[in-house]
């Protein structure tokens, strides 16, 4: 049995034309069903619809086999385990390059960034992206304090919480809505094929027919 974690919404939808290219066709769509194992048309490959932040814990401890997840999970998960996705078990064969979007510092569109940077000034950053965020400003020579957030970050300048927010950013509309604007691109986004080790060397000639249908599928 071979078992890829995916989670819902966009990685989902824009994993399925690269499963049909390794032949496999999920047979239920987690939007309508409360499953969370879903079937394929190959009775031995299963998917497991689980929460995106846990897509590398499930494949790191061998709950999936493969899984797909967005490079910023991906460095947030690894720096519980130095920074190094092998270290976590992980092996990281392939760029999807699917889901595409940027991770950014935002602000109210009335915060003087430029000026605060300049002056030295102590930022409050509020974020679900803790590593990134930290590293991205230790290498400016920025301080900051980081308020850790799950969801809803766009709220936190708003509302006085932080002067910046470190967060994903795609078509923009987000930010727009809630009168942020884009101060600093920290770096470009993309989903990211993940396999156990261990499964690797288990499930050999299965694992790397799928690893290698998706490399021809995005071009690789
Ligand atoms: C992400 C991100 C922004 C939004 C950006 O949230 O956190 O809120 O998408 O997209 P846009 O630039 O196209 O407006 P997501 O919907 O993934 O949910 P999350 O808050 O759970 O991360």
């Amino acid at each position: 049995m071979i078992t890829l974690a995916l989670s819902k919404g966009r990685i989902f939808e824009e994993t399925l034309p690269l499963l049909r290219a390794a032949g496999i066709e999920v047979l239920e769509d987690p939007e309508k069903s409360r499953k969370l194992i879903l079937t394929t048309n190959q009775p031995d490959v299963r998917v497991l619809v689980v929460r995106a932040t846990d897509v590398p814990t499930y494949v790191q401890y061998g709950g999936a086999d493969l899984g797909i997840t967005g490079k910023d999970t991906l460095i947030e998960h690894a720096a519980d385990w130095g920074g190094s996705t092998s270290a976590a078990g992980l092996y990281q064969p392939l760029d999807l390059n699917i889901a595409k979007c940027r991770i950014s510092v935002a602000v109210r569109a009335d915060f003087d960034y430029a000026s605060a940077v300049k002056q030295g000034s102590r930022l409050k950053v509020a974020t679900k992206y803790v590593a990134i965020a930290r590293e991205f400003f230790a290498t400016k020579g920025v301080h900051v304090d980081l308020i850790k957030l799950y969801g809803s970050m766009e709220l936190a300048p708003l509302v006085g919480l932080s002067d910046a927010i470190v967060d994903l950013v795609s078509t923009g509309n987000t930010l727009k809505a809630n009168h942020l604007v884009e101060v600093e691109h920290i770096m470009d986004i993309s989903s990211q094929l993940v396999v156990n080790q261990a499964a690797l060397k288990l499930k050999q000639a299965s694992i790397r027919r799928i690893i290698d249908a998706f490399a021809s599928a995005v071009g690789k």
